[in-house]
């Protein structure tokens, strides 16, 4: 299942070219921790994930235990980090937060662990990120709640073991699939986050608006929440920016009319495509003849790097069924088509139903 996973969803680059529908973390979302929903009752959808984990909350608390170690995946700006704070809340622990690439040397991790207090929570972002050796000290940690460190070198080494306070590792990743099965295996409780349904997102726009002070209709929430490509952290960075829209227009409410015009000025469509996407469906359609087209020669095409269309473009793309990824390259599916407008052509419509197995 990881494996899947991986494929659909990959960002592991800290991109930052000011693209708006971008799910990665920019500039622009310097407010988010006014915006974090502090308690479980606020996080809104990933109704499974919640229900689950409060059993296992009120569990260990009932139990005086501290809570198993969790693994929290899934594609960026999905709630991973709002919700490792919000366990670690409702458990009423202290969180320490760090990041994989952030913890050079197994020295820095052993600080660390000694100095976690009974039934604290440590928030390891980017956990797939880790070096190796900083990695194998947290094999016991997790296990035994113990640091095995050697001392000396040669025949004279030895192993000394300490004893750790009981602690809850929240770890947290956009590739699941990256992560070694020794580390993936210590894990207790595996969650992972799914995009949101446009509803969930209207909610989020409101609880957004409300937080930083703007007066919104609902209509006008559900507008930006359709155009946020699953993912709350677009959903309130496009209330922002619509905002600013609506202010300059004198209005004291945003209204439907200024969210469409804002969204429209914005060159983000119905379904949160921007530009870039619709430049990449073109080249498809019209150079390619849908497809299939190496990865290469279409970033070449429309002059991007790979690494920016495989991680931050094609997962939303794959997820609407607009396109697929064939052994062969990426194939322009109907629902590609038909969002652009351009009609098929009879060789490509033939060609189609082979391409047809190969969407999710
Ligand atoms: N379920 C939710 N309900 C309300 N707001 C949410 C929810 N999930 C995320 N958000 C909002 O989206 C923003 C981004 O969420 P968060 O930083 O937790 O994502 P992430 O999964 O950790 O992203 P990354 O992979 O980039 O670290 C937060 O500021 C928060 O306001
Ligand atoms: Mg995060």
């Amino acid at each position: 299942m990881f494996d899947d996973y991986e494929n659909e969803y990959e960002s592991d680059y800290e991109y930052d070219d000011g693209r708006l529908v971008q799910s990665t973390k920019g500039l622009e979302d310097m407010e988010e921790n006014v915006l974090r929903p502090k308690v479980m009752a606020d996080y809104v959808g990933q109704q499974k994930v919640k229900d689950n984990l409060s059993v296992y909350i009120a569990a260990a608390k009932g139990r005086g235990e501290a809570l198993d170690h969790i693994l929290l995946y899934g594609p960026p700006g999905l709630g991973k980090t709002t919700l490792a704070h919000i366990i670690a809340s409702e458990m009423g622990t202290q969180i320490k937060i760090t990041s994989g690439p952030a913890i050079e040397r197994s020295g820095d991790l052993a600080a660390i662990l000694t100095n976690l207090g009974e039934g604290d929570v440590l928030f390891i972002d980017e956990i797939h990120r880790l070096n190796r050796s900083v990695e194998e000290i947290l094999y016991s940690a997790m296990e035994d709640y113990a640091l095995d460190i050697i001392v000396g070198k040669g025949p004279s080494a030895r192993n000394i073991r300490f004893a750790l306070k009981k602690f809850t590792l929240i770890g947290a990743t956009t590739k699941a699939g990256n992560l070694s099965s020794p580390l993936r295996d210590r894990f207790g409780i595996l969650a992972r986050l799914d995009m949101y349904t446009s509803e969930e997102l209207g909610k989020i726009v409101t609880r957004s608006a409300r937080a930083l002070g703007i007066e919104i209709q609902p209509k006008a929430a559900m507008e930006i929440a359709g155009r946020s490509r699953g993912t709350p952290r677009i959903a309130n960075r496009l209330l922002k920016r619509v905002r600013d829209f609506s202010a300059v227009q004198g209005n004291r409410e945003v209204t439907l009319n200024d969210a469409r015009y804002a969204l429209q000025q914005l060159d983000i469509d119905e379904l949160g495509l921007d530009g870039t996407d619709r430049t990449l469906l073109t080249a498809m359609a019209q150079k390619f003849n849908g497809g299939p087209v190496g990865l290469d020669t279409l970033a070449a095409t429309i002059n991007e790097d790979t690494n920016t269309i495989e991680d931050v473009y094609e997962p939303y793309l794959l997820q609407l069924g607009f396109i697929a990824r064939t052994p062969r390259g990426r194939t322009l599916l109907k629902g590609g088509y038909a969002h652009l407008g351009i009609p098929m052509s009879e060789k490509t419509v033939k060609n189609m139903s082979i391409f047809d197995d190969w969407k999710e």
